[in-house]
């Protein structure tokens, strides 16, 4: 049985569902969040330390600007709502990403950081404004400036995911096969499941499914 310390997800078909069920894309990001507290509450279960979820790109600021305020203010909401819950389940949040929103949010995440820093149960890795090739650019740019060797375990160490082991498994959902810049250099030997159902239908059993596909999968790292 594979070993399971972390579970990366892009949480995508958020819009496509709010569209169909509700003629409207930010009424799928609002269910979408109810999904996201479903996979927290099993990864606990499930004893997996880290949780990496990628719910705003460098990208998605190309989106019409009533969408990305929306988004921002379910966020704003969620954590206002429930940092305190978080902190009591011993959860640590993390953000990914570069933090360059309103002050107040600004404040907020910074705040539910530190509240939560010593958290030992789960780490959950938000990505926000987060871009995989920038984070790696700016990686390669901290080891230069420190005069530090370029190598594998030091590009490891300057990324924003530091101290986290790389995911054994990355889940797509919404249909889509493709990366988006989500965590081009941690997810090198990942295992990679795409899923067809849209993220605010995607639930427990289907989780448990993908953990007890991975668990049986021969990982080989090169040998044989
Ligand atoms: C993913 O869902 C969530 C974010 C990018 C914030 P989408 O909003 O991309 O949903 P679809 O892919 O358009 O259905
Ligand atoms: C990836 O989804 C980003 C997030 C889930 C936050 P997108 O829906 O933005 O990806 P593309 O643009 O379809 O590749
Ligand atoms: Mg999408």
């Amino acid at each position: 049985m594979n070993p399971l310390s972390h579970v990366a997800i892009i949480m995508d078909g958020n819009g496509r569902w709010g569209l169909k069920h509700k003629n409207s894309r930010n009424e799928g990001h609002k269910a979408g969040l109810k999904t996201v507290e479903i996979i927290i509450k099993e990864t606990i279960k499930l004893k997996i330390k880290y949780l990496t979820l990628y719910a705003f790109s460098t990208e998605n600021w190309n989106r019409p600007q009533y969408e990305i305020k929306y988004l921002f203010s379910l966020l704003e909401d969620f954590l206002l709502k429930k940092i305190d819950d978080l902190h009591k389940q011993n959860i640590k949040l993390n953000i990914i990403g570069v933090k360059n929103f309103s002050k107040k949010l600004n404040k907020l995440l910074n705040s539910s950081e530190k509240k939560t820093s010593k958290n030992t149960r789960l780490q959950i890795n938000l990505a926000l404004n987060y871009g995989s090739k920038s984070e790696i650019i700016n990686a390669i740019k901290k080891i230069s400036i420190n005069n530090d060797k370029i190598n594998e375990k030091n590009l490891s160490k300057y990324l924003q995911t530091k101290n986290t082991p790389d995911p054994e498994i990355l889940i797509r959902t919404g249909n889509t096969k493709r990366l988006s810049n989500f965590l081009l250099w941690q997810l090198a030997y990942s295992e990679i499941f795409f899923e067809k159902k849209l993220w605010p239908d995607f639930g427990e059993k289907d989780y448990i499914k993908i953990i007890r596909k991975f668990k049986k999968i021969k990982r080989n790292f090169g040998k044989i």
